[in-house]
């Protein structure tokens, strides 16, 4: 059954045994961070953490409670989105996706709502005083200062919202996009929004500003987690994030319409901040903030938000979460979002078979691939396509082996690609953009990028000596020594 709110998803949580409740008095102001910092680093991502005695700066104990590392393990990613395993998203798109067309007319109708299924489930506009708005704050009673917004390494610019779903629409299009970006907290009714130019809400702003129009904005904290998580996913930018959500929980997600501005918001968040951004005012410094590189970002300017009112349910929960060095929360976040758009992936690049980006790779500083090699050349077709793909256009360097490589098997991967390489031959730089985080690049978001073809050299492909075969025991000798194992008096761990 679809989970409906963030309340919803800690109880179901909690049934699975990974949720601890903390009553100590902890700050807001990096003690929290420590100890998520502790869980997440913990074998399988750690508990999720709910702190209920949460004390702000200048002591004051916050009126809401706090949940972290929500998502922050392979099980608790799969109760979010409603499946056993985030892998079966995988294989319900991949089946939608198989546009095979059967035979017989009967067949041929069966076919019908499966590729209706995306669109199934539309967000539909409650009426009414929905749950986000049951408490309201407008102008100069705003106080973001109420909200406990996290201060999570020491030398970040200040606390942040670091879970949040920033919505926005195009103003050429009127489509909608919500993104998870994080946001500074300025003061009383101020934020920085920390939405790097790739990403969508960026270009939304771009188009506003050239525009010189106000550009509405709300931010969402908790809610349905299908919501929260379609936030963080590279969706292309017409797809509507609760159109997705709304497919993954197999349920609509349900919007009110926003008190200040045209945009709609989730009736079941837990906040709502609503505001606008200024295109004539001037960027303001944003950062720095502990990134999930494991390094700081440095400052930069970014736009601000005013705030024009706040609205929240009567018992919300904060949600947060904590990026550092990896691996963190977002690691099982991205690892869903790497199993759900694999398929999708394959529609343009059908010869991939897996791919992988693992936690030290940060998303977009390593991705494994195995492909299905059928003529010489194919691993650098693979590179050049996946730079050609909306957010993969970042990533530094892809490593190509074959298809018998489990490359969800980092060290495999490398195993294999290592041995399989001469370095001059098989190494390929070339140039494009590159992640707004990452520090080495010549100049910002613009850098170099490295192809590692590590699949087995074809004679067609120049390679004239023999290549060796892998190293493995026959199932004759594997049998007869299982039948002996037992009495060989031999415990291995
Ligand atoms: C915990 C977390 C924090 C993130 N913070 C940012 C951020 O500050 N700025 C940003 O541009 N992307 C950030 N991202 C990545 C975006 O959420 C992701 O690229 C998403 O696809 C953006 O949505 P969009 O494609 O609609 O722009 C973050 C992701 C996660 C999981």
């Amino acid at each position: 059954m679809a989970l409906d709110s963030l309340r919803d998803f800690l109880d179901a949580i909690d049934r699975a045994g990974e949720l601890v409740r903390v009553a100590h008095p902890v700050s807001a102001r990096l003690e929290i961070a420590e100890i998520a910092d502790r869980a997440m680093k913990s074998p399988g991502g750690g508990p999720a953490l709910l702190f209920d005695h949460v004390v702000l700066d200048g002591g004051r104990r916050s009126a809401y409670p706090v949940a972290i590392n929500a998502f922050g393990s392979y099980r608790r990613m799969a109760i979010a989105l409603g499946v056993e395993r985030v892998d079966a998203i995988g294989d319900r798109i991949a089946e939608m996706l198989e546009l095979k067309v059967p035979e017989g007319l009967l067949g041929k109708l069966a076919l019908l709502p499966r590729l209706a299924e995306l669109s199934k489930f539309p967000p539909r506009t409650k009426g009414g005083r929905p749950p986000c708005q049951e408490v309201i704050q407008r102008g100069d009673e705003v106080d973001l200062g109420d909200i406990p917004a996290l201060l999570t390494w020491p030398q970040d610019g200040g606390p942040y919202l670091t879970l949040p779903m920033v919505i926005t629409t195009d103003p050429a299009r009127g489509t909608r996009n919500v993104g998870m970006y994080r946001i500074q907290v300025l003061g009383r009714d101020a934020l920085a929004m920390h939405w790097q130019r790739h990403k969508v809400g960026a270009a939304h702003w771009r188009e506003m500003a050239a525009r010189g129009e106000r550009m509405p904005v709300a931010i969402a904290l908790g809610g349905d987690p299908a919501s929260i998580y379609s936030g963080s996913a590279p969706l292309p930018p017409t797809i509507d994030e609760f159109l997705f959500a709304g497919f993954l929980r197999r349920k609509p997600v349900e919007l009110a319409p926003a008190l200040t501005s045209d945009l709609h918001v989730p009736a079941e968040a837990d906040f709502v901040i609503e505001g606008y951004i200024d295109p004539a005012e001037p960027l303001v410094l944003e950062g720095p903030f502990g990134d999930h590189t494991g390094f700081y970002s440095l400052a930069d300017y970014y736009p601000k938000v005013h705030v024009t009112a706040v609205s929240r349910r009567r018992d919300p929960i904060y949600p947060a979460t904590l990026v550092g060095r990896p691996p963190m929360e977002d690691y099982y976040l991205g690892h869903a979002t790497e199993r759900i758009f694999l398929p999708l992936l394959r529609l343009t690049i059908p010869e991939v078979v897996d791919y992988h980006m693992p936690a030290a790779g940060i998303f977009h500083n390593l991705v494994f691939v195995a492909i299905d090699k059928q003529y010489p050349g194919q691993a650098y077709k693979v590179m050049n396509a996946l730079w050609g793909q909306g957010l993969m256009s970042l990533a530094k360097v892809i490593v190509v082996v074959d298809k018998d490589v489990d490359v969800q098997d980092p060290d495999e991967a490398w195993w294999v690609a290592l041995n399989n390489i001469d370095p001059e031959r098989d190494v390929r730089f070339t140039m494009g953009p590159v992640d707004v985080l990452d520090h080495s690049s010549r100049a910002f978001s613009y850098g170099s990028k490295m192809g590692i073809d590590g699949t087995r050299k074809w004679k067609d492909e120049g390679f004239t000596r023999d290549w060796p075969d892998r190293i493995e025991m026959d199932a004759d000798t594997k049998a007869r020594v299982d039948a002996m194992w037992d009495d060989l008096g031999i415990e291995l761990p």
